[in-house]
C-alpha cells in the first residue's frame, strides 16, 4: 500500500484504465470491514498542495459575466472578494447625533434584536460633510417617507410624481400616505424648504446631483415584475440630463428583479442621456427595507444598507445615507437586487412556517404560541445564520425522519402541510439536479473528449466530521451515479467501514452494497484520472488534493474551501 500511495500522490498511474468500479484495485492491505471485506483503515496520505500554476478561471465563468462591461466590478462570484466584502471604512464613527435627533422625536431605541446582529454593524458619525441635492421619483409609501427623512437629515429633496394630487399634498405640508410620525416630519421639512414636490421631471432635476427611483414595480398578470414605471422614469431622467453636463447619479430604490439595473436601466439611461457610465453618470442599486406601519422608524433604523454598483456610485449612496447607524454592504449589483427578494421570501416563509405548524399543533391540542415562544429563544440554530449557507441537501438521521413524521401527523389529522412537504421535495430535487449536472458534464463532448466516466466523490457522510451515512444525500448521489454506469470513486476522511454498525451499517448496505469496491482510503487515489471531482468535504487536505489533481470539472457542494480550489479551471459551485 505504501508503494501504491507513493505512486499515486498527486498523479495517476492508471489514468488510461477505465475499467470502472470493477477495475483491478491496486495492491495494498485490505481493510477488515463490517461489510465483510477489508481490514483496518490506514492513515491517509494528504494530497499535494496547490502548485504555483494555480490560476484564475477564464473559461468557466458564468455566461453573463463574459459580457461584463468594464465599468462593472462584477465578475464571477469567486473573483469578487474586492467588492463583496463589507465596507468598514466608516467603522468607529459615532451615531450619537443621529440617536439624539431620533430620541427627541420618539424614534430612538429601535433596536429589534431579530433584525440586527451586533457583529455586522458599522457605526457612522452622520457623515454631515456631504448634503446632496436629491430628486426622488415616486411619492408613494417608500418615496414619501424617504424624501421626508432625507430632507429631515438636511439633504435638499425634490419629489416628483405623475400624480398631481400627491405633489400638491406634499407642497401643502401633508403626506399623501399615512405613516406614524410622518406628518410632523414632512410638515417641518416642507416648511424649512428642504422638501418640495413637482410633477415636472425637468423642474425636479434642475439642481439635482442624484436621482432616487422609488416608483412602483407591481406584479404583471403572469407574475412577472412590471417595470413600466421604472423604464419611464429612467428614460425621462436620461433625456433630461442629456441637456446638461452636470454629473449625475441614478439610484434604484424600487424592488427590481436581478439583472434589471445592468440589463434595463443602464442601457436605457445611456441611450436617453447620450452618456456612458463613468465619470459624469453613475448608477447604483440600493434596495429599501422599510415596512409600512413603521416606515419612518424603519428608515432610520434599517437592518443594513446594501449598495450594488461601481465604487463612485457606491460612494455617492454612502454619502446620501451617511447618517444611518447600520452596516454597509457594497456588493455586486445583482446581489443588491437579490438581497431584497431573499429578505421578503424569507419573511414570507417564516410566517407560513409558523402558521402551518400552528394549524397542525392546534389539531394535536398543542399550544403553538407556547411552542414558538420557546422556539425563538434558540439563537444558535433557529433565529441565527445557521442553516442559511447555500450548499448541498440536508440529510442525516433526524431532519428527513422528523419531517416525514410531521407530514404523517398532518395526513392523520387532515391538515395539509405544503411548506414542510416542499422542503423535503426541494431537498430531493437538489440531489437530482446535482446528479444531472455530473452526468451532463461527463457526457459533454467538448469538455470530456475522452469520454472519461470517472467521478471522484469526496465526502460521503451527511455532513462534515461524522461517519453517519443515514439518509446522506451523498449516498443517494453515489447510488444514482453508480446506477447510471459512472465509474465512481469515493473518499471520506471520517467514514471507516470497519466501524459502521447498527442502523448506519444497515442503511449503507441497502443503498451502496458495493461500497467496499468504490471507497478509497487515499484522496489522491480517489481523484486519480477522474473527469469530475464532487467535493462535499470541508477538509483542507481534500481541497489540496483536488488542486493538485486538477480534474477538468470540480463541483463544489461545500462552499467552505475557498481559494485555491475556487480558482481552478472547471470549478463550479453547486449554487453560486
Ligand atoms: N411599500 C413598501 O412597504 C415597500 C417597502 C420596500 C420596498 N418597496 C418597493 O418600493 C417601490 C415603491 O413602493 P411603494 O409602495 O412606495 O409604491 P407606490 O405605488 O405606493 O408608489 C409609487 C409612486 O410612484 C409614482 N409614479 C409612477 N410612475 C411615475 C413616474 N413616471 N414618475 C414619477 N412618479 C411615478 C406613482 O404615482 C406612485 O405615487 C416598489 O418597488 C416596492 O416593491 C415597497
Amino acid at each position: 500500500m505504501a508503494a501504491h500511495r507513493g505512486a499515486t500522490a498527486g498523479r495517476c498511474p492508471d489514468f488510461r484504465d477505465r475499467g470502472g468500479a470493477g477495475a483491478p484495485r491496486p495492491a495494498g492491505p485490505l481493510r477488515r470491514h463490517a461489510l465483510g471485506w477489508a481490514a483496518h483503515r490506514p492513515t491517509r496520505a494528504r494530497g499535494a498542495t496547490c502548485g504555483p500554476d494555480a490560476r484564475r478561471c477564464q473559461r468557466s465563468c458564468h455566461p453573463r459575466h463574459r459580457s461584463c462591461h468594464p465599468r462593472h466590478r462584477s465578475c464571477h462570484p469567486r473573483h469578487r472578494g474586492r467588492n463583496a466584502t463589507r465596507d468598514r471604512r466608516d467603522a468607529g464613527r459615532s451615531g450619537a447625533a443621529v440617536r439624539a435627533w431620533r430620541c427627541a422625536r420618539g424614534l430612538a431605541h429601535r433596536r429589534n434584536p431579530d433584525r440586527r446582529t451586533p457583529r455586522s454593524r458599522v457605526h457612522h458619525t452622520g457623515n454631515r460633510g456631504g448634503l446632496v441635492n436629491v430628486t426622488l421619483f415616486g411619492l408613494g409609501y417608500v418615496g414619501t417617507v424617504t424624501a421626508t427623512c432625507l430632507a429631515a437629515r438636511g439633504h435638499r429633496v425634490v419629489g416628483v410624481d405623475t400624480d398631481s394630487g400627491k405633489a400638491a399634498a406634499v407642497n401643502a405640508g401633508r403626506p399623501p400616505v399615512i405613516e406614524p410620525g410622518l406628518e410632523e416630519l414632512l410638515a417641518r421639512a416642507v416648511e424649512s424648504g428642504a422638501l418640495r414636490a413637482t410633477e415636472s421631471v425637468r423642474d425636479g432635476l434642475a439642481d439635482s446631483d442624484l436621482s432616487l427611483v422609488c416608483v412602483g414595480t407591481p406584479s404583471a398578470t403572469n407574475g412577472s415584475t412590471d417595470l413600466v414605471q421604472v423604464r419611464r422614469v429612467v428614460g425621462e431622467i436620461g433625456a433630461t440630463i442629456a441637456t446638461s453636463d452636470r454629473p449625475h447619479t441614478v439610484v434604484i430604490r424600487s424592488t427590481v428583479p436581478p439583472g434589471t439595473v445592468d440589463d434595463v436601466v443602464v442601457p436605457l439611461l445611456e441611450q436617453a442621456s447620450g452618456r456612458t457610465i463613468g465619470s459624469d453618470l453613475q448608477v447604483a442599486m440600493c434596495p429599501e427595507f422599510l415596512r409600512e406601519g413603521s416606515s419612518v422608524a424603519d428608515f432610520f433604523g434599517p437592518p443594513f444598507l446594501v449598495i450594488g454598483g461601481a465604487p463612485a456610485a457606491a460612494a455617492a449612496v454612502r454619502e446620501l445615507f451617511g447618517f444611518l447607524d447600520c452596516s454597509v454592504h457594497v456588493v455586486e449589483t445583482r446581489s443588491a437586487e437579490s438581497v431584497k427578494y431573499a429578505c421578503n421570501a424569507f419573511h414570507a416563509l417564516k410566517v407560513s412556517f409558523a402558521n402551518e405548524l400552528s394549524r397542525l399543533y392546534r389539531m394535536l391540542d398543542v399550544d403553538s404560541r407556547q411552542v414558538m415562544d420557546v422556539f425563538v429563544q434558540d439563537r444558535q440554530l433557529n433565529i441565527s445564520p445557521a442553516y442559511l449557507r447555500p450548499g448541498f441537501a440536508f440529510g442525516g438521521s433526524c431532519l428527513p425522519k422528523d419531517l416525514r413524521s410531521l407530514l404523517y401527523l398532518g395526513r392523520m389529522n387532515n391538515v395539509d402541510l405544503p411548506v414542510l412537504e416542499a422542503s423535503l421535495a426541494t431537498n430531493e430535487m437538489l440531489v437530482r439536479e446535482v446528479a444531472d449536472r455530473i452526468l451532463a458534464s461527463v457526457d459533454d463532448a467538448a469538455t470530456n473528449p475522452a469520454h472519461n466516466r470517472r467521478v471522484a466523490l469526496l465526502g460521503l457522510s451527511f455532513k462534515h466530521n461524522t461517519d453517519d451515512l443515514r439518509e446522506s444525500p451523498n449516498v443517494t448521489l453515489a447510488e444514482i451515479l453508480i446506477g447510471k454506469g459512472l465509474d465512481v470513486r469515493i473518499y471520506d476522511q471520517v467514514v471507516n467501514p470497519a466501524q459502521l454498525s447498527g442502523a448506519n451499517l444497515r442503511y449503507v448496505q441497502a443503498r451502496l452494497p458495493h461500497l467496499q469496491k468504490v471507497l478509497h482510503d487515499d484522496v489522491a487515489e480517489a481523484l486519480c484520472g477522474a473527469h469530475v471531482a464532487v467535493v462535499s468535504s470541508a477538509d483542507r487536505a481534500v481541497a489540496d488534493a483536488v488542486v493538485a489533481a486538477k480534474p477538468p470539472v470540480v463541483l463544489d457542494l461545500s462552499g467552505r474551501l475557498g481559494a485555491p480550489l475556487e480558482t481552478l479551471d472547471g470549478y463550479q459551485g453547486v449554487g453560486w
